[in-house]
């Protein structure tokens, strides 16, 4: 079983739970529709889980191909699609090596998904391979945890844990964090609860640091045109949660200058 798919396998009867649909995802949607470029080209996500973000972007942009490889959150997808008919195609994928031959309008990354790549040469892959699948003038988005910021949480404790209410009654996710420095890497076992149930779901991530992120685009072609802080446009300090970031092509002579004069 891949990594994905124990993903899926866990998370998938609870997702829409844990990130339910309210304004943070009309904000969302509403900056993803603005960055597609248009022309009745369609948008691609990679790790497109349950639909929680292409579901509503469909009916503002159109088309939405959904990548994952998790079979399990894909059911999810199909059964909503079913009951709702919207035009998503859910495609059961690795999006290291997604290819269809097709470009995009849009092609986005978001909720940490690249983060869940654990080896740093798959993080490029998946970046290198969204580039080509990028139309002309189309836009990489990618929404990733701030390495900084999760360390912050710790204040310096390689373990910590924290416990977020949610609104339905004795209804929460209890989270055991841990920080792996050597490795970059970042485990959260958490233990779901509401009525009835009470699950146990574990998230492996591989920390990228913007400056990262940044070299694997620019490896791959791309320049970054903005970096927000959240979905509403707020700018990146440094010190927030996550981080949202936009990559276009590089014009042909912005990528044949040296490092550096780029721009210049
Ligand atoms: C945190 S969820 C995000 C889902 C969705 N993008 C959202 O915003 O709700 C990450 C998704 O990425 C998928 N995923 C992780 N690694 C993948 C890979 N290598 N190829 C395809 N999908 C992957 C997982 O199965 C999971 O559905």
């Amino acid at each position: 079983m891949t990594d994905a798919a124990i993903y899926g396998r866990d998370f998938a009867g609870v997702y829409d739970r844990i990130f339910p649909s309210g304004s943070d995802i009309d904000q969302t949607v509403s900056r993803l529709a603005d960055l597609h470029v248009g022309g009745g080209l369609s948008a691609l996500e990679f790790g497109v889980g349950t639909g929680r973000i292409a579901l509503p972007l469909a009916e503002h942009v159109g088309d939405v191909v959904g990548v994952d490889a998790s079979p399990d959150m894909l059911a999810v997808l199909t059964a909503a699609l079913q009951q709702r008919a919207r035009p998503v195609t859910a495609v059961l994928a690795d999006i290291r090596d997604y290819d269809d031959g097709r470009t995009y309008g849009l092609v986005y990354c978001v909720c940490g998904t690249l983060s869940m790549l654990m080896d740093p040469d798959d993080q490029r892959r998946v970046i290198c391979n969204a580039a080509r699948l990028l139309a002309p003038e189309a836009a990489l988005v990618i929404e990733t945890h701030n390495p900084a910021a999760v360390r912050a949480m710790h204040a310096g404790r390689p373990r910590d844990s924290f416990f977020m209410p949610y609104p339905g009654k004795d209804t929460g996710l209890l989270s055991y964090s841990t920080i792996d420095e050597a490795n970059s890497f970042w485990h959260l076992a958490h233990i779901w609860f509401e009525p009835g149930d009470i699950r146990v779901l574990q998230e492996f991530s591989r920390f990228i640091t913007p400056d990262d992120l940044d070299a694997h685009a620019e490896r791959a072609g791309l320049h970054l045109t903005e970096r927000y802080s959240d979905w509403d446009g707020s700018s990146f300090s440094g010190d927030e949660p996550m981080y949202i970031s936009v990559f276009r092509a590089m014009s042909s002579d912005r990528a044949a200058a040296p490092a550096g004069l780029a721009g210049a």
